[in-house]
């Protein structure tokens, strides 16, 4: 009898088993392997718009005419099929509902492994297994979240309180006045950090997730992801960094070309509003 009663308390089922069974891929959504796959496919979308979004970042060193035109063009994208800014929402869409399923894999992961072991390590976790960077993915994964709310806030609605001197339609503006507040360049650095841990882990883990594990591939994993975050969090935290140095500046609103730039508007129409800059030229110039 005692014993039936201490087999019952400790081959409790983890998790109760659904009443009825999910259509797929629900069904295998519901397993630690479907979330894993679920994570680093997202990851995979997310790791892909961050090096992109870096990348064209960087026309923030060619000056504003560029950084702006390359703002006008994702605007424009898909032109004339699709019009102003259908491409760009369809991105942020995917994106988004990109970023909602990893969340939501990695907190009903984490709850699964809760559920699995409801007393916690009676000893100290094998840490060589599990390094910093991995056991900290929580931690970096809720900076990361945090940082990009603000973000979104701060460069693409211009909240204010939290953005600079925000302009529509003028990024270079918008990054220039807000990294040139020393708190606000920190808090950049500051997550780029930590979004370079969880990335570092994260471009690492997903091959495992994936199953594509070979111990002979082991080096190519480490070394990939080693790579792909000093090229991604280099670049990021280039940008504050040089906008506190004064290199990125309101000084470079004249363009290598000699010429003074302004801000492009969708309502001038013609070549203006499909994303050639307008460009006012000099005195000199006339
Ligand atoms: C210091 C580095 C960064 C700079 C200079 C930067 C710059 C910008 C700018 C200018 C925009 C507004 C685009 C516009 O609507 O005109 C933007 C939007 C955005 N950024 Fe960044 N970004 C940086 C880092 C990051 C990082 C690390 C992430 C993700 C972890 C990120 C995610 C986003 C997202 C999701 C948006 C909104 C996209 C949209 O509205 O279409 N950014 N960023």
């Amino acid at each position: 009898m005692q014993h039936a009663t201490e087999r019952s308390q400790s081959v409790r089922p983890i998790r109760k088993r659904p009443t009825r069974q999910l259509p797929f891929p629900l069904n295998l959504y519901q397993t630690a392997v479907g979330k894993k796959w679920v994570m680093a496919i997202t990851g995979i979308a997310l790791l892909g718009y961050i090096f992109a979004h870096m990348i064209g970042n960087l026309k923030l060193y060619y000056g504003p005419a560029d950084m702006n035109a390359y703002g006008d063009w994702l605007r424009h994208l898909g032109y004339p099929i699709l019009q102003n800014s259908q491409a760009l929402w369809l991105m942020r869409t995917g994106l988004l509902a990109a970023f909602v399923l990893h969340i939501h894999a990695a907190y009903s992961l984490t709850m699964m492994n809760r559920a699995a072991r409801p007393t916690g390590y009676q000893s100290q976790r094998d840490y060589i297994t599990a390094d910093f960077a991995g056991r900290t993915m929580r931690w970096t994964g809720v900076i990361v979240l945090l940082f990009v709310i603000w973000h979104i806030m701060d460069l693409t609605l211009g909240t204010p309180g939290v953005s600079g001197e925000f302009i529509e339609h003028d990024p270079y503006n918008n990054v220039v006045t807000s990294f040139e507040r020393p708190l606000v360049a920190g808090f950049y650095v500051i997550a780029n950090l930590a979004l370079g841990l969880h990335i570092w882990h994260g471009t690492w883990s997903l091959f495992q997730s994936l199953g594509w594990n070979n111990p002979r591939l082991n080096g190519v994993r480490r070394h990939f992801a080693t790579v792909f975050t000093v090229v991604v969090i280099g670049g990021n935290l280039s940008f504050p960094i040089m906008v506190q140095a004064g290199v990125i500046s309101q000084e470079n609103r004249t363009t290598p070309y000699g010429q003074d730039y302004d801000t492009p508007t969708d309502d001038l129409g013609g070549d203006a509003a499909l994303g050639s800059p307008v460009v006012v030229t000099q005195e000199a110039d006339r």
